[in-house]
């Protein structure tokens, strides 16, 4: 095999063997174009390394953000088995099995006058959907943010007494007994029991 060097310098020494140094140049070019320099790819091992991940993180029980019910008892209920109890949650994801205070047949359903005092008007609203619904159906913007009943957004004060005396609540999570004594309620999970007033956006 020639030397690249030994050739450069046989160039220089004697200058019309550049020609010939380019020849072979060239032909040292082809020879390892065509054999190859020997190297090859290392062997693709993502998938390899992805599935060890995959068999070294445990399995969580957290529930698919698909199975989040909106409003209603169900996303109460879907908070249970984080605390471990799997059971309680299928039964109310099945739909059938649950019984909030909402759950109320069509021929039993109550209505009660409610005044809204801040929105200077009194309707009547049903015992079988949460005062935040119905007030939104008014057309009013009512504060809320979790609407399970997990946070203050949506609470009002019902000045006339103890909120449970007015209202039924399903799953409130926040407030404690001397809030509601105040009567201090989360709208979001509400439901009438009796005609009352209400002042919204009113947070202990
Ligand atoms: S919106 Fe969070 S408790 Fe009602």
């Amino acid at each position: 095999m020639l030397n690249p060097l030994a050739i450069v310098l046989a160039a220089i020494v004697n200058p019309p063997a550049i020609v010939l140094a380019a020849v072979a140049t060239l032909l040292m070019v082809l020879v390892t174009s065509v054999r190859g320099t020997g190297w090859e790819p290392t062997t693709d091992i993502s998938d390899e390394v992805l599935e060890h991940r995959a068999s070294a993180v445990p399995e969580t029980e957290f529930p698919e953000p698909g199975n989040r019910a909106i409003g209603g008892g169900g996303g109460g209920g879907g908070a249970i088995p984080a605390g471990g109890d799997g059971e309680e949650g299928e039964l109310e994801e099945g739909g059938t099995g649950s019984s909030g205070p909402g759950d109320i047949p069509e021929d039993e359903v109550e209505y009660f006058e409610v005044e809204f005092v801040k929105q200077g008007e009194t309707v009547e609203l049903s015992n079988d959907q949460p005062i935040l619904e119905q007030g939104e159906d008014e057309g009013w913007d009512l504060p809320y943010a979790c609407r399970q009943g997990q946070c203050v957004s949506c609470a009002g004060r019902i000045a006339d007494g103890p909120s449970e005396d007015f209202v039924e609540h399903d799953n409130q999570q926040m407030l404690e007994e001397a809030e509601i004594d105040d009567g201090y309620t989360l709208t979001c999970v509400a439901y009438p029991r009796d005609s009352f007033s209400i002042e919204t956006g009113e947070a202990p």
